[in-house]
């Protein structure tokens, strides 16, 4: 059934030490080393699920072993203590979109999102009003904190509410708890970032089954002590993934309240769309981003429409490869790959 290049491929795959981009169909490409998601969601395409089944169900997986504490309930609480959820899940065949964010009390966020898509005409829902929707969906609502969550919130209580978000308040945000007031305007500098690789790493999905259906998904629990009704990019269609069958599937994870003002997911799709090959479309779209954000933490997946994959991220001190997780015909099992920062 497979044609030749397939085995060519193979052989490069034997004589290279780094990851070589082995096109081939069905394709599950993900942001970090969860292997248990990888593995899930080929399992669901293995087992004749569709690509939104898979992707789904991948995301899920994460969202059950809570992944890096990162992904799901019990991790990355708010400034109050309680951990919310960002998710969406995107149809390339159709354009659909299914988005939560700042999810309350319900675990299943990807999966609410979907419900989203497919049980409503709107894209996004947030907050309670969410959580009431998926309540009436049939999902369980259920206490989202656990003693890691409590543990890591009372940490930040004790050390003054550090770090936290705040800017240009009284009192001063970096060493004093709120409540706050607006104070004068301060000049921002570059480089003060809280966000890095231990405090946020998003499951970002893209599932491209054999028939070329793409599809992408994202999932977490956001970033830890946010302010509460924090968004992140990850359920922001186009920032923290996005889908297109006509051009391929891209998903971010990083600083997403940076990353989302340049809609990277959709820049590296409509690259791919014009014949950029995947691993440099994700590190064009990481290049924009680092014009305007030298020290932002972040980092992209790509995958073309016919099994091309890439990934691309900023180095910056701490953070200088990214390792992701694939899955395609030509793999026995789920590959650990990694590429160095730019
Ligand atoms: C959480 O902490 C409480 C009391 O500190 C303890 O009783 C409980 O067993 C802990 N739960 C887990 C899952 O560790
Ligand atoms: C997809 O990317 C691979 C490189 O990874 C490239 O060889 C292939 O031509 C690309 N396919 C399309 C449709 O652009």
């Amino acid at each position: 059934m497979m044609p030749r290049p397939v085995q060519m491929c193979l052989v490069l795959l034997l004589l290279a030490l780094v990851p070589v981009s082995c096109a081939a169909l069905p394709l599950v490409i993900n942001t970090w080393p969860f292997k248990k998601a990888t593995e899930q969601a080929w399992r669901v395409l293995q087992a004749g699920g569709s690509a939104l089944d898979a992707v789904e169900q991948g995301c899920g997986q994460c969202e059950k072993d809570q992944c890096d504490g990162s992904v799901g309930y019990g991790g990355n609480p708010d400034e109050t203590g309680e951990t919310t959820l960002d998710a969406m899940i995107m149809n390339g065949d159709t354009m659909e979109v299914g988005a939560v964010g700042d999810l309350r009390r319900i675990k299943d966020a990807i999966s609410v999102a979907r419900a989203v898509m497919e049980h409503s005409k709107h894209t996004f829902l947030v907050g309670e009003s969410a959580s009431v929707f998926a309540e009436n969906m049939g999902f369980t609502a259920e206490d989202l904190t656990t003693n890691t969550s409590l543990n890591i919130y009372k940490k930040w209580l004790n050390a003054n509410c550090q770090p936290n978000y705040r800017q240009s308040v009284s009192p001063d945000p970096s060493n004093a708890c709120g409540p706050y007031k607006p104070s004068a305007r301060l000049q921002q500098t570059a480089g003060d970032q809280h966000i890095n690789i231990h405090t946020h790493d998003t499951i970002g999905m893209i599932v491209i089954n054999q028939k070329g259906h793409v599809t992408a998904g994202t999932s977490t629990n956001g970033a830890r002590h946010k302010i509460p009704g924090r968004v992140g990019d990850s359920p922001v269609a186009g920032a923290g993934a996005y889908a297109d069958s006509t051009a391929g599937g891209a998903a971010a994870t990083g600083d997403g309240d940076v990353m989302m003002r340049f809609l990277p997911s959709y820049h590296a799709v409509e690259l791919m769309r014009a014949g950029t090959d995947p691993t440099t479309a994700c590190k064009k779209a990481i290049t924009r981003i680092r014009k305007y954000f030298p020290q932002f933490f972040g980092a992209m997946i790509c995958a073309n429409i016919t099994g091309g994959y890439g990934a691309a991220c900023n180095k910056v001190p701490g953070f200088s490869q990214f390792n992701f997780m694939v899955y395609n015909a030509q793999l026995k099992s789920p590959l650990q790959a990694m590429v160095d920062c730019i």
